[in-house]
């Protein structure tokens, strides 16, 4: 092999601090934020199928190639860093996500540019980017809220966002549609694991919310402050496998109504679900759907579900049994990370994109916590009990009234702890995400039941 075509891998940085950061830093965290990205979509192999919507309730996937950086732009404009736009009609068709409850309530755009004028677009705002660094008076740190440069970081860690949900979408492309990118590296599997174990928790006093002086990047919901008293509890010291699934599986899980919620049932029917999502069926046998190839089921890394069925597996277990609750989960995480450790800083986690999939549970053994939970950051998300909730003191910040407040309800759960594809200040610890019940995201779960042990 000629050394000259040994791509190395790509590594994720870390998001520079508000207090410390510089024009270098910046720009070299923004071009490894955009060539994340731009490795990710290299992966289609087509033009034609960025037209495709590989999730019917999501845009295809071209929206999603012009929408991280038709952000920058407009989130510029509004900040002040920028006097005009790109593209009078694709800044506006780039510019909102969806989220619908159902297919046929998506408003998708019938008529989308080519990819060619779209990578063109892309990389027009990459030079306005630059220039924008370039310019920047950073000489009054830290840059805080009120900031023009708050417009930056937000698009930053925007972009890091859609890395993810983009990965997802993308993993759900017939799978040859797609070629895995050369510096894309999957974790190993050992084959089965030992028993899953339970772990007590005492209980205790959990404050959650970031503070307004956080020297990273926070998204609205992040701030405010609540401190919860949790009850004594057990868990289990591993996220759920796929080893442990298959029980459900094979004990006919999916076709016992008893097992699920009205509005589970509803989704498993509707959508004729029997299997989770990237388990397939080739030549009657199964296979596990990767990021970019099938392989054999890795029955020692975690299960990927939607809360559905993580309930379904939680009630057939045992009806006592739940998932963590957000204050319950940071317990768990805080053993792990005081106030002077950020899961983000630390190499401890299969987090951050060392993996470019899940891992077997435990095998990032120096993220153990003390009390022995594996996997509490990274590898898969957490689905939690907890409905998305504003913490006291929540307001939403004027360059993204929409991030999150239109999402606290009850139709959209919480998850924690990140996955390998968590990037940016996603992989930190005043993180909190959520998604509709149904929807897929590199996430699973571990079981969870309260106790009376002090
Ligand atoms: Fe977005």
């Amino acid at each position: 092999m000629n050394s000259i075509d040994v791509q190395p891998k790509l590594r994720s940085l870390k998001p520079p601090r508000l207090d410390l950061l510089n024009r270098d830093s910046l720009k070299a965290y923004f071009d490894n934020t955009w060539e994340l990205y731009e490795m990710l979509f290299s992966a289609i192999k087509s033009d034609e199928t960025f037209y495709q919507s590989p999730d019917r309730l999501r845009n295809p996937l071209i929206f999603y190639l012009g929408h991280t950086a038709a952000f920058y732009i407009n989130k510029f404009l509004l900040a002040g860093l920028i006097s005009e736009g790109v593209h009078n009609d694709w800044d506006h068709l780039f510019a909102v996500g969806v989220d619908p409850d159902l297919p046929e309530n998506l408003d998708v755009a019938s008529t989308w540019p080519s990819v060619k004028e779209v990578r063109a677009y892309r990389k027009t705002i990459f030079n306005i980017i630059h220039e924008v660094i370039d310019n920047a008076e950073l000489t009054d740190l830290p840059i805080t809220q009120d900031s023009p440069y708050w417009a930056l970081m937000m698009a930053l860690e925007h972009d890091r966002i859609h890395f993810e949900t983009s990965s997802m979408l993308i993993r759900q492309l017939d799978v040859e549609l797609v070629c895995r990118p050369d510096n894309w590296d999957y974790a190993p599997s050992f084959g089965n694991i030992s028993k899953n174990e339970w772990i007590q928790m005492k209980g205790g006093s959990v404050p959650i919310g970031k503070p307004n002086d956080s020297n990273l990047y926070g998204w609205d919901n992040e701030y405010g402050s609540l401190t919860v008293q949790v009850k004594p509890f057990s868990a289990t010291k591993n996220l759920i496998t796929n080893a442990e699934f298959w029980d459900f599986i094979e004990a006919g899980g999916y076709e016992n109504e008893a097992l699920w919620s009205a509005e589970g049932w509803e989704w498993k029917t509707r959508t004729n679900t029997s299997l989770p999502k990237f388990w397939v069926i080739r030549n009657g046998t199964f296979q596990y759907r990767a990021m970019f190839d099938e392989l054999s089921i890795p029955m020692d890394w975690p299960v990927e579900v939607n809360a559905h069925e993580a309930w379904a597996y939680c009630y057939w277990k045992n009806d006592g049994l739940r998932l963590l609750s957000e204050a319950e989960f940071l317990l768990i995480a805080r053993e792990r990370t005081p106030e002077t450790e950020d899961p983000l800083y630390t190499d401890k986690y299969n987090l951050d994109f060392t993996f470019g999939s899940p891992s077997p549970v435990g095998y990032m053994t120096a993220g153990a916590t003390a009390s022995g939970f594996n996997d509490i950051y990274g590898n898969v998300w957490d689905w939690l009990q907890d409905d998305f909730y504003a913490l006291p003191g929540f307001k939403t910040h004027p360059l993204y009234e929409e991030f999150s407040a239109p999402y606290m309800d009850e139709e959209h759960s919480m998850m924690a702890g990140g996955s390998w594809a968590t990037t940016g200040t996603g992989a930190s610890k005043y993180y909190r995400l959520w998604f509709r019940r149904h929807f897929f995201q590199h996430a699973g779960f571990r079981l969870a039941k309260s106790t009376s042990t002090q």
